[in-house]
């Protein structure tokens, strides 16, 4: 029998092999099946048609937004629109200047260069990104001492889509060469719904439409996250049901997998807990939170804080994080000290 309690947690970070597969299947490839976001979409078309008819590449784009939102997705509808080649890299991954010189000399003229988690890439290598952006050029410095000599190389018209989970740590100058930023935000439950709907006949699985509603309601508005529960609960339902995925299956499949009526984990509400129960509601410091919930820093930062924020659960104040009346009403826990509440 398939072991239900697997290891990836559903809003884990870390992407396992599972979850990778899981995308490459679900990911769409047309504007038709990227659902939502559709002022961005737009704003991406245009930008695409204008560059065409002046027969050029288009512009550096940045999209900035949580884990699982579409970042990788959008980018790759990107190149496929302007029907030429996608490289893809992490920005850690580039760690010299000479790795850099490696990707950008293996472009072709008009290619797009998707640098992922922007906001890692070393320090050093910004500086000879900046020509490389706007002039395509790149200069190299050979040898060492005062025999150094620089050497300027062409390269072709390329361009750079970075994404990043962080925009505040991108430095202005490096913000300012992309031609056009685009957030990109969590999705309308009708959106979401709809994913839900394309997956699920994807994955070949029937689906009530209240249990799509159910899984909606627990899935952060973040397609990832849908799609992740979405297969969850398909194997609930291979195992526990009839194969079909029914309001009373996914319901009992999320409870399961102990995920509230709001979306939030186990990880969610030891937070909060954490926040309430051993710091009196806060203010508690990004550091001494992680170090009391043994979650890294990062994961607090990109997966954990968005959504508790968007759900006015926690604030974030320039002491550190504080937990809302509306938290402890969600956990059932009775407040002391109720001035203190924001
Ligand atoms: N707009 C969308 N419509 C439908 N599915 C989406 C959309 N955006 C993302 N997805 C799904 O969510 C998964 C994660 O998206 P991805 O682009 O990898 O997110 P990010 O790069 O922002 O972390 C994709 O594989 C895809 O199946
Ligand atoms: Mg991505």
């Amino acid at each position: 029998m398939k072991d239900l309690s697997s290891p990836s947690r559903p809003f884990s970070p870390k992407l396992t092999e599972e979850d990778k597969t899981l995308d490459l299947t679900l990911r769409p490839k047309t504007w038709q099946d990227y659902i939502g976001q559709e002022k961005v979409k737009k704003n991406i078309q245009i930008i695409i048609q204008a560059a065409k008819k002046r027969g050029e590449p288009i512009e550096h784009l940045l999209f900035y937004g949580g884990s699982g939102l579409g970042k990788t997705t959008i980018s790759h509808i990107i190149a496929k629109e302007l029907d030429t080649n996608i490289r893809v890299i992490a920005g850690p991954v580039i760690e010299k200047i000479g790795d850099l010189a490696a990707i950008l000399t293996n472009l072709n003229e008009g290619d797009v260069l998707f640098i992922d988690e922007f906001h890692r890439l070393n320090r050093l290598i910004e500086e000879f990104i900046y020509p490389a952006l706007e002039d395509f050029k790149l200069n190299l410095i050979l040898g060492k001492g005062p025999m150094a000599r620089t050497m300027e190389l062409k390269l072709p018209r390329f361009t750079l889509i970075g994404a990043t989970t962080r925009l505040a740590l991108l430095s202005a100058p490096l913000r300012n060469r992309f031609g056009a930023t685009f957030q990109l935000d969590y999705y309308k439950k009708e959106d979401i719904e709809k994913i839900i709907q394309r997956s699920s006949r994807l994955l070949r699985i029937e689906i009530e439409p209240d249990a799509v509603k159910i899984i909606t309601q627990c899935s952060r508005f973040t397609p990832r996250t849908a799609n992740r529960l979405l297969k969850r609960v398909r194997d609930f339902a291979q195992v526990e049901g009839k194969g079909k995925i029914t309001k009373d299956i996914a319901e009992k499949a999320l409870k399961f997998l102990e995920i509230d009526e709001l979306g939030l984990e186990s990880g969610d509400r030891k937070i909060l807990e954490v926040i309430i129960k051993k710091f009196e509601g806060g203010p508690v410091g990004l550091q001494t939170l992680s170090a009391a919930t043994s979650e890294e820093e990062d994961t607090i930062l990109d997966i954990y804080e968005p959504y508790l924020m968007q759900l006015g659960f926690i604030e974030r104040t320039p002491r550190g994080r504080t937990a809302t009346k509306l938290a402890y009403q969600h956990l059932g826990i009775k407040c002391k000290n109720s001035q203190k509440l924001l």
